[in-house]
């Protein structure tokens, strides 16, 4: 099959990683394919930050956690309370994603650059997780300060990335089928 077709089809959400720290040869080729994602005016309007410090991607967890806990939606309170649970499940490396503020469609180019990053990720054997929960986080203004972002951007998701701790690769998902029409 065309190996971008198959990196589509067989990329899963991966929640388990090693401790090992990936390569940095690896980040660099994961933003290289995120800053090539198509983007509405081609204003490329986004920022990547990678953090490879786990005392603030541990932090960022729990502050993000303390916020899901007083959530109203039951499933997100749930999560927030879940002491087992890490919101980029030990990943070595986070990079969160942000979109400049007054540019045309930025969290629509952030999707797209984010999506591009998670097929890199596949294809270069590593494992990654789109995390929209860190959004939780990014009601604070003292948190999201320390991610130095530069003048003018905010902050919309993160991607977890490291290598797999995983026995087999995880079962492809089923998909939902009817969400086609054609009009010849
Ligand atoms: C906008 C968005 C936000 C997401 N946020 C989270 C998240 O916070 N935590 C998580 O574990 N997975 C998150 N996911 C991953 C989805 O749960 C996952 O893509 C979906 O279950 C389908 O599984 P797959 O990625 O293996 O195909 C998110 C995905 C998207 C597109």
């Amino acid at each position: 099959m065309n190996e971008v077709i198959n990196a589509i089809k067989t990329r899963r959400s991966i929640r388990r990683f090693k401790p090992e720290q990936i390569k940095d040869e690896e980040i660099e080729a994961i933003i290289e394919a995120a800053i090539h994602a198509p983007s509405g005016h081609n204003e490329q309007p986004w920022h990547f930050t990678v953090i490879q410090n786990k005392e603030l991607i541990d932090h960022f967890s729990l502050a993000a956690k303390k916020a899901m806990a007083e959530s109203e939606v039951p499933w997100i309170a749930a999560m927030g309370k879940n002491e087992k649970l890490h919101l980029f499940y030990n990943a070595p490396t986070v990079i969160v994603v942000s979109g400049k503020k007054d540019s045309y469609s930025p969290l629509i180019d952030c999707s797209a650059a984010t999506q591009n990053m998670l097929l890199a990720a596949h294809s270069l054997g590593l494992g990654a997780c789109w995390i929209g929960l860190i959004n939780f986080l990014f009601s604070m203004e003292e948190e999201v300060k320390k991610l130095s972002l530069p003048e003018g951007y905010e902050p919309y998701f993160a991607v977890a990335l490291g290598y797999p701790d995983l026995e087999k690769p995880p079962r492809p998902i089923e998909r939902k089928k009817d969400v086609v029409n054609y009009i010849k």
